[in-house]
């Protein structure tokens, strides 16, 4: 008897990885068929998912724990379900390092049932440096593996808001365009480098947003390989002082070469946005050069703030656009900000919020 149940354990402990945990097992086939409009989310963890509007989702990229049950019920809804990709680049210019963390990760995906993988590295590169084509050539050889693998699966790649060194991030944006599916382009954190005034301004300014986008474009980056991202959350800053026309200048933060950023700010999400404009100062105002909602509240202290974020309107003036430039699809940082506790009010603005995704 003992025997048989060590065998077992063995067998579960070696295969139990294999096995499907979904109800069925068709349901761990990988989805394969393209799409001609992508809605791409991020999830970071939780249950919030189960109260997205699944009618839309295309594709999810698990930025969370690994979660079996979320991975079942995309596949149910014929959304694909994405791993998170991300390495020091230091370590992968050495071909049998990359070539060794690709393997990893096809292996985890085929274990995990996944359809594919978003390669998010945010760090600063340099022009012609040895991350720079290390970077590059891990993005052709991460897709050329997962094609070969897990074939209909999906690589995508994150990209800041504009292609010309943001945050230092000096990438070979065309060859990396060409070495994947799409680019997941990140329409936020605009004020990420701030040259001149330091005064707090919109996390992602309309115009300013869609010249990123026309850049891109410029570089005959196919349009079917960009995906419009935009914020679900905002900044709150802390006034040192606010002018007459109602600026608010904010602390000096340097960062990759900039006097001051947004990290003078704190990042806030949607759901407290929401709860927050409702005792402010000044309620919701709407600048019309930046086509930006915006708000002031004076904390416990008396410490006024101010507070930058995107809402329907904002948003659907952004992605308007997709449609107009056809491309890919639009997404969001990140699917689990919103108010999904259901009560009336929330429900209206959450709802709301994920139809901006297709326009106004
Ligand atoms: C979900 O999205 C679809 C569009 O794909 C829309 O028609 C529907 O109204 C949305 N559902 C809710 C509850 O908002
Ligand atoms: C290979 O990667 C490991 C970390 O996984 C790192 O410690 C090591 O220095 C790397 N080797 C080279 C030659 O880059
Ligand atoms: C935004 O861009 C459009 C088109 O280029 C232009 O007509 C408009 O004046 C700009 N708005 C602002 C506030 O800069």
């Amino acid at each position: 008897m003992s025997w048989l149940f060590v065998f077992l354990w063995m067998a579960v402990g070696l295969c139990g990885a294999n096995v499907c945990p979904c109800e069925r097992p068709q349901l761990c086939e990988q989805i394969r068929g393209q799409r001609d409009f992508e809605v791409f989310l991020f999830d970071v963890g939780g249950t919030t998912w189960k109260s997205y509007n699944w009618s839309m989702i295309t594709t999810i990229a698990t930025f969370g724990e690994y979660d079996a049950e979320l991975m079942c019920y995309a596949h149910s809804n014929g959304a694909r379900v994405l791993l998170k990709g991300d390495v020091p680049l230091v370590n992968i210019v050495d071909k049998e390092n990359r070539t060794a963390w690709i393997r990893d990760k096809v292996d985890l995906a085929k274990r995990q049932f996944m359809d594919g993988i978003n390669i998010d590295i945010e760090q600063a590169v340099d022009k012609g440096s040895p991350e720079y084509q290390a970077l590059t050539d891990l993005v052709r050889e991460t897709t050329e593996a997962f094609h070969r693998e897990i074939p209909g699966s999906q690589v995508s790649f994150d990209v800041a808001w504009s292609p010309n060194c943001i945050d230092r991030r000096c990438y070979d944006y065309v060859s990396i365009a060409e070495s994947c599916d799409l680019l997941f382009v990140m329409s936020y954190d605009e004020q990420s480098q701030i040259m001149g005034d330091c005064i707090a301004m919109a996390n992602a300014p309309v115009n300013q947003t869609l010249n990123a986008y026309d850049q891109y474009l410029g570089m005959k980056i196919d349009p079917k390989k960009l995906l419009m991202g935009v914020p679900w959350y905002g900044y709150d800053y802390s006034c040192l002082s606010l002018s007459e026309e109602g600026k608010c200048s904010i602390a000096k933060v340097p960062f990759r070469g900039a006097p001051c950023s947004d990290a003078a700010g704190r990042q806030k999400t949607y759901k407290w946005i929401m709860k927050q404009v409702d005792s402010s100062m000044t309620g919701r105002m709407w600048d019309s050069q930046q086509m930006a909602p915006y708000f002031n509240y004076k904390n416990e202290e008396g410490q006024i703030h101010q507070v930058w974020y995107d809402d329907p309107q904002s948003i659907c003036l952004k992605t308007d656009y997709v449609k107009t430039k056809g491309l890919r699809g639009v997404g969001m940082w990140n699917a689990n900000i919103l108010d999904y506790s259901g009560e009336t009010v929330a429900q209206q603005q959450t709802q709301k919020m994920w139809n901006a995704l297709l326009g106004c």
